[in-house]
């Protein structure tokens, strides 16, 4: 049976493959239905007219890259079976040549992510506001989004503690608008000149070039704890914000501020906003170092596997805006200060459309690697702002990818390619797509009839905001010099089982330093922040906590935010993960309609057995050597062989440890009772299979049995 057929997500290529190689020549196989591609383009932007799939390969018959069919590409070209290899062999030396050349440099951050297709859908809601048209209402746009980790390098593992890039790629009719943010608000630094500063500190050291992916290391601490500003953002490393479950249930955020222009001219300032369906949920720590070692691709295979289920991911696209003041302040912050946050009880996130992805990439490296977003890819109606910070991204993006993707034509790559019609006046470089007609490309020009023409009513605005006189001089507004209220603001708004993991990060963080006076001076920023936190902090450390040098950090002082908070909310639980613990013992039509009606639930049920192959007539996905409770939103047990395996055992600890929702029905509950979690929160012993899913289906809308965490 093909396992697609199990409605099982994950199984690789589009049929099953017979067991025998298959010698008669057939077309390439279909991609897997839920796979999509970049819409064919010319580099133009015009509909090239041809099958999706036909970008990548077609014909029956392998060829040279010329086109030319080949007899044979098993053997090299020899003077005779055993003689040398001719230098004649084209064939040999265009297949090697090739293949030497298949790595290009990964992004000097962001390295490690990968990438869905999907449709943005407008409100309407922001028309007066933006002309932006992919905004209108119904408007339907196709998008595609990376996701990433900032820290580490293309094989790193996906679960690290570090900020996730959430990057999308609009293609709107009117060019397409890259928003280029991350799941943290905030940012590291105001000003883009630091950047080098930062990402040279968190990643590995120069010498040994350790540890990969991280920043429990001195050179980010050293940093991060004399460079002050970067407190607010290390603190949302330092939360569950820092080891996301999936990217579905990651919140986006563009950062910045921009300035929006209506059609009547009129501007607004406003913030990006990305909300998922499924609230924002995150890894349990220990779980996160797990998941690196046992599945280093958990959140690419997470984000596949559910669009393969059907349970797209979803985000709604929120905007919190501002009054365009030539102060550019809203309730005395600083709107151009990449470190601040405007609390959303100050200003709500207003719903302007929806995101869904629904196509994962055919071929990663065409897609997922070779997108290239660009804050300078704007539409009419979305302008930038100063912000110091974006002012260099401005920058840097094209800057580094004319290296990373060899030469200037990159917008030509078919994932880059905008959906509307493209005129430039940009010419030639390496790997040149179009085949520019006319001889004009400047202006004015007469020669190509005056053609490519300014467009005066729909063109782009550069919005004539006006600059205040002043010297210039390599210096911050002194509004910026405040790095710690919000940091405070953040503190305060965590409940008690998030400022316990808070704790628990900074204390292993730092205890992975080398240096006392690294760790002392962090702790005197911690002692600025809240005074539990550092002497918390410091205690696990086993050093000295210091007091704030300012009176500002008397908790009392701030108030709090509770939309920054992860807990105390209920959540659609579509796309979860169900890990159902069944040996041969098990009720085979107890099973069967326990899997049913978690497939009906729209959740995915993973069967695990003593082995594989078939239990009860149902597939097995996973067996005691393969699955890890990490891979588990909440786990069912119908039935395991007694003495029970240890491996149960740990599976059962491990999904227990960290607050996931467990029930058993029938000769299960021995299993809960050899685990020693019987009669403990969030546990179930109940009479039937169904019952068991009820009960941890109303767990799971809560994410995690939060009363198992000490607080
Ligand atoms: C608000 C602050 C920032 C955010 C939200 C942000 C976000 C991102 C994201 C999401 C990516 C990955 C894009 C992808 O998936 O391909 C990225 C890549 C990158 N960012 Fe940033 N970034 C920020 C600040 C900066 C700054 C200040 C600089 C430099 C001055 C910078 C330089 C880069 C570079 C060079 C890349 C690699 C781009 C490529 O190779 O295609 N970023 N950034």
């Amino acid at each position: 049976m093909n396992p697609r057929d199990s409605q099982i997500p994950g199984a690789p290529g589009s049929a099953t493959p017979p067991l025998a190689e298959p010698t008669t020549p057939t077309d390439p196989l279909p991609p897997k239905p839920e796979q999509g591609a970049p819409e064919p383009r010319t580099p133009t932007g015009a509909p090239a007219g041809c099958p999706v799939h036909a970008m990548g390969q077609q014909g029956e018959y392998l060829t040279t890259a010329g086109g030319t069919r080949l007899r044979d590409t098993d053997h090299s070209l020899k003077a005779g079976p055993r003689g040398p290899t001719l230098l004649q062999d084209h064939h040999l030396r265009e297949k090697i040549t090739h293949f030497d050349h298949e790595r290009i440099p990964e992004r000097v951050v962001h390295a490690r992510g990968t990438g869905a297709h999907g449709v943005f859908t407008g409100y309407g809601t922001a028309d007066a506001i933006t002309r932006a048209g992919f905004l209108a209402k119904n408007k339907e746009t196709p998008v595609f989004v990376r996701f990433s980790t900032v820290l580490g390098s293309r094989g790193s593992a996906d679960t690290v503690r570090d900020t996730r890039g959430f990057a999308t790629k609009f293609y709107t009719d009117e060019g397409n608008f890259d928003l280029v943010g991350n799941n943290i608000p905030v940012f590291f630094i105001q000003d883009a000149i630091k950047f080098p500063d930062v990402i040279h500190a968190g990643k590995p050291h120069p010498d040994r070039e350790i540890p990969q992916a991280q920043s429990a290391h001195d050179t980010f601490w050293d940093f991060v704890s004399l460079h002050t500003e970067a407190q607010h953002h290390t603190i949302w490393n330092m939360s569950d914000r820092g080891i996301p479950r999936s990217y579905r249930t990651m919140e986006g955020f563009g950062v910045h501020t921009f300035r929006l222009v209506n059609a009547a001219g009129e501007t607004a300032l406003a913030k990006f906003h990305w909300k998922p369906k499924l609230g924002v949920h995150s890894l349990a720590w220990e779980e996160a170092q797990i998941a690196g070692g046992v599945d280093p691709d958990f959140h690419r295979r997470d984000l596949y596997d559910a669009i393969e289920a059907g349970a797209y991911p979803e985000w709604e696209l929120g905007l919190q805006v501002f009054p365009d003041t030539p102060e550019e302040t809203f309730a005395g912050i600083d709107l151009l200060d990449p470190t601040k946050i405007v609390p959303e009880e100050l200003a709500e996130v207003q719903p302007v459309g929806r995101l869904v992805l629904n196509r994962t990439p055919t071929n990663f490296f065409a897609e997922s690697e070779q997108v290239a977003f660009h804050l300078g890819n704007l539409v009419p109606g979305i302008d930038v702002t100063n912000d110091p910070l974006l002012q260099g991204r401005l920058f840097s993006y094209v800057d580094t990818q004319l290296t990373r993707l060899a030469g200037p034509n990159f917008s030509q790559i078919p994932i880059n390619r905008p959906h509307a019609p493209v005129n430039d006046m940009l010419r030639d470089g390496y790997h040149q797509q179009a085949v520019h007609g006319g001889v004009a490309p400047y202006r004015p020009n007469s020669l190509d009839g005056g053609n490519p023409s300014p467009d005066p009513e729909n063109g782009f605005v550069d919005v004539p905001v006006r600059v205040a006189e002043a010297p210039k001089i390599r210096q911050n507004p002194v509004s910026f010099e405040d790095h710690y209220s919000q940091v405070r603001l953040f503190w305060q708004s965590m409940s008690p089982v998030e400022k316990e993991h808070i704790v628990a990060a900074y204390t292993f963080e730092l205890g992975k330093c080398y240096h006392q006076t690294i760790k002392e001076r962090q702790l005197q920023c911690l002692a600025e922040i809240d005074p539990v936190l550092c002497s918390r902090v410091a205690d696990g450390l086993g050093l000295p906590a210091p007091t704030a040098s300012s009176p500002a950090s008397s908790p009392d002082s701030v108030s709090s935010s509770p939309a920054l908070s992860q807990v105390g909310k209920r959540w659609p639980v579509e796309g979860r993960i169900i890990g159902v613990v069944a040996d041969p013992g098990a009720d085979a039509a107890a099973l069967s309609g326990v899997r049913d009606a978690v497939l009906e639930a729209g959740l995915v049920p993973l069967l695990i057995a003593p082995r594989g192959g078939k239990l009860a007539d149902l597939d097995v996905q996973r067996t005691f050597d393969t699955a890890r409770s990490v891979e588990f939103d909440a786990i069912l047990v119908a039935s395991a062989p007694s003495p029970v395996d240890p491996r149960v055992l740990v599976l059962i600890s491990e999904a227990w440890r960290h607050g996931k929702a467990i029930a058993a029905w029938g000769p299960g509950a021995t299993v809960l009772a050899a685990a020693g979690v019987e009669g403990t929160p969030g546990v179930g012993v109940v009479d039937s299979g169904s019952e068991a899913f009820a009960t941890v289906l109303d767990l799971l809308a809560e994410h995690r049995v939060w009363q198992r965490f000490p607080a």
